[in-house]
């Protein structure tokens, strides 16, 4: 297999702006030493700006999603599609056991210091119980609370109306960086990880074509592999499916032997409770890949950092792990991130 070489993050515009606001404000308060980074080269023609194109969705896709909404029936859909999107862009982590741990203990210690400052006469076991109380309220007051999404029949359409066009037009500009690196690159098979509502599929094969033979969409939701496949099939049960060879399954393929040219996880690893979580997957999915890993998240501070954890274990396993197999038969995994 031919070496490829090359790994991506390109932060969408928002963070972008956030990004220099925050160095901006940063610059005036601790004058920088000034560092070319264009090297002399105009802003414009600089590698990492990209020029975005309006993108539109297959007329296909399109139209059984148009359909799927009209017989849904949804009330109030406008409404709670714009509250599902607000939601998953200001989703957070969830905040690690050991992080609050350490925050209950300094919160206990803090509060002993100061019940000690008043003294007098105390009745230690009742003041252990209140101390424990107070932190237990204080810590469930103050720490953010991840929860888990259930996606039924009906969060489903609610997440197709929301996040469809969006969804699509991201990981079909994440696969275009591929495309444009790496012309020759012509995937067969492809692995989706919390396919959703497969868009990942549809950008491939907007791509790729009937060069791919084998795309398997996992999602733990089972009515979300049904959209999916009324999506596929036009929202007619009878109908062929307008993308040949799409597999749907709730689990991933359990060998550890089955690999595939491409591997995506969009917007996926936001649904996984903890970082443990997120990196076992991410390692798995590595395993899975033989050319390409794509993860996609939203552009916010959490997506952007949840790519940057993705990318210190896959860093981490590539230099202590996997650089002897890969220079002995020169073969070269990539991972493109994007948010
Ligand atoms: C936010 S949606 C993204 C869907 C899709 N990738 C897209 O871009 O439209 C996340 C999906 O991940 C699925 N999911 C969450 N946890 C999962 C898991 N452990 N295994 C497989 N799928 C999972 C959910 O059911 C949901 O459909």
């Amino acid at each position: 297999m031919a070496a490829r070489s090359y790994w991506a993050c390109v932060l969408c515009q928002r963070a972008v702006v956030a990004r220099m606001m925050c160095r901006s404000m940063s610059a005036a308060t601790h004058p920088q030493p000034q560092v070319d980074f264009l090297k002399g080269e105009l802003h414009r023609k600089h590698q990492g700006v990209t020029n975005l194109k309006t993108l539109h969705l297959p007329g296909e896709l399109y139209t059984a999603a148009q359909s799927i909404i009209y017989r849904a029936q949804i009330t109030r859909l406008t409404d709670r599609a714009q509250s599902l999107t607000n939601f998953l862009w200001s989703r957070k982590r969830s905040i690690e056991d050991s992080t609050l741990r350490k925050k209950a203990v300094s919160l206990e210690k803090e509060l002993w210091e100061e019940a000690m400052q008043k003294a007098g006469d105390v009745d230690e076991q009742a003041l252990e119980d209140r101390i424990r109380k107070k932190v237990f309220s204080e810590l469930k007051r103050t720490t953010y609370r991840w929860t888990p999404m259930k996606y039924d029949e009906e969060l489903g359409v609610v997440y197709m109306a929301a996040r469809l066009a969006g969804g699509y037009a991201a990981v079909k500009r994440a696969l275009h960086e591929i495309k444009k690196r790496d012309p020759s690159f012509a995937p067969q098979t492809l692995l989706d990880f919390g396919s959703g509502l497969g868009t990942v599929a549809w950008a491939s094969h907007s791509w790729w074509g009937d060069t791919l033979k084998e795309m398997v969409c996992v999602d733990s939701s089972a009515p979300m592999n049904i959209l999916a496949e009324r999506l596929l099939k036009g929202d007619d049960e009878r109908a062929e499916p307008h993308i040949k060879h799409v597999y749907f399954r709730q689990f991933l393929p359990v060998s550890p032997k089955v690999q595939f040219d491409l591997v995506t996880a969009a917007f996926t690893l936001s649904e996984l409770q903890n970082s443990k979580d997120r990196e076992e997957t991410v390692m798995t999915l590595w395993r899975k890949t033989s050319s390409y890993l794509v993860l996609v998240e939203n552009g916010t501070k959490e997506g952007h950092q949840m790519l940057m954890e993705a990318r210190d274990a896959l860093l981490h396993v590539f230099r202590f792990r996997e650089k002897i197999f890969l220079k002995l038969f020169s073969v070269m995994k990539v991972f493109v991130i994007y948010s």
